[in-house]
């Protein structure tokens, strides 16, 4: 492979996404690819909007939905596709499956969802870091508590993310496991997306 591609990593907080994307920029460019980072919400209009968007708790998730999805087209048309174009590999830290399995998650309507994402570009690599999610929460808020409400949603999340897992859309790494482990599996897909 040395023309562009996307590859996203995807999970509930605490997963480990951002440590494990940032790692495979490093493993990409000591292979010698143009690789670039990016994360969604983006730093663009909407993305800071979303950003902004407090407090999270009274926001509606339709809304949320609409805007995440903007989000990513316009990330695509700003940054992705140019980039691409250029030959360059894309790292993204989220992309459309967060928005299918929170918000489709909150609304119990994945379809609709999946709908506002029909013009974006489907990856050439997607990875899902399946973590359970009292982990991930212990992990994200270190000794801060969180709620048995905070845990029930991320483990309807999660539900989502393993339906999109079984439709072989998205490419499952047991996260719970140590980071030396987490990475020589995601080192597997990565050389087989390469070679
Ligand atoms: P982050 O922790 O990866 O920066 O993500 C910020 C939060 O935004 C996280 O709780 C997940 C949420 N999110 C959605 O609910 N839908 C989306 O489409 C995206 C990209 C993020």
């Amino acid at each position: 492979m040395r023309e562009g591609a996307l590859i996203v990593v995807e999970g509930i907080d605490g997963a480990g996404k951002t440590l494990n994307a940032r790692w495979i920029v490093r493993y990409l460019r000591r292979r010698g690819r143009e690789v670039i980072y990016t994360k969604e919400p983006t730093d663009g209009a909407i993305g800071r909007l979303l950003r902004d968007w407090t407090p999270r708790r009274v926001a509606d998730p339709r809304v949320d939905a609409l805007l995440f999805s903007a989000d990513r087209l316009h990330h695509l048309r700003r940054v992705i596709e140019p980039e691409i174009a250029k030959g360059k590999v894309i790292v993204s830290d989220r992309y459309m499956y967060s928005t299918i399995a929170y918000q489709g998650a909150m609304l119990k309507d994945r379809g609709w969802v999946e709908e506002l994402n029909r013009f974006a570009r489907i990856p050439d690599l997607s990875i899902y870091l399946d973590v359970d999610p009292e982990l991930g929460l212990r992990r994200k808020m270190g000794v801060r508590r969180y709620s048995e409400e905070d845990v029930e949603i991320l483990r309807r999340v999660r539900k989502v993310y393993l339906e999109l897992v079984n439709e072989e859309e998205l490419e499952s790494i047991d996260a719970n496991r140590d980071l030396d482990q987490v990475r020589e599996d995601i080192s597997k897909l990565i050389d087989r997306l390469i070679s």
